[in-house]
């Protein structure tokens, strides 16, 4: 009932969810390549395709948290191979960022990860999801509302591209916390 991926990996549970924002230059370019493989991904993986992991900003991560998603994953290009010169950069100090808020409010950081890989290594981006997917069902389910699960249902779906301008505009970190 869950999902629609295919075959199912065997031994997953269906009420996980992991959220991977991909660049769409290299992560997700990877995981297109892995698709096309045939390549089994675990199914509790949905991923968001994004030009740059530069344009995720921490409300995305922690939106995601929030709404459903028992783990996010930032999927980008290699270090010093962003398209767009440093969203990695950023993306790379933005979840750490997350990592922080999420340890100073009881919530273990492994949650928020970040993953680098070239478009040609679509085996590494097979092995970041998994990693992640193995990471997050060793954790204890997060609490939720009432509300929360409500809210779950819009990240179950197929990938969405978000658009938007090229990632150099994003908002420093300091900025993000602050914003009105
Ligand atoms: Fe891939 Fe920036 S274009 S991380």
């Amino acid at each position: 009932m869950a999902g629609t991926t295919g075959t199912a990996a065997a031994g997953t549970t269906d009420d996980r969810r992991i959220v991977a924002f991909c660049c769409r230059e290299c992560a997700y370019a990877a995981a297109d390549a892995s698709a096309n493989a045939r390549t089994p991904l675990p199914p509790a993986v949905r991923l968001v395709l994004m030009p740059c992991t530069g344009r995720v900003s921490p409300l995305h991560l922690l939106s995601a948290l929030a709404e459903g998603a028992d783990g996010v994953m930032v999927a980008g290009c290699l270090l010093g191979q962003c398209h767009y010169r440093e969203g990695n950069f950023m993306a790379v100090d933005r979840v750490a960022f997350v990592q922080r808020l999420l340890k100073s409010v009881g919530v273990e950081p492994e949650r928020c990860r970040m993953f680098t890989m070239s478009a040609g290594e679509p085996p590494k981006f097979v092995a970041a999801v998994r990693e992640m997917d193995r990471v997050i069902a060793g954790l204890p389910p997060l609490p939720r509302s009432e509300a929360g699960e409500t809210r779950q249902a819009p990240l179950i779906g197929s990938a969405v591209d978000i658009g938007g301008p090229a990632p150099v505009a994003a908002a420093p970190l300091a900025a993000v916390g602050g914003a009105a």
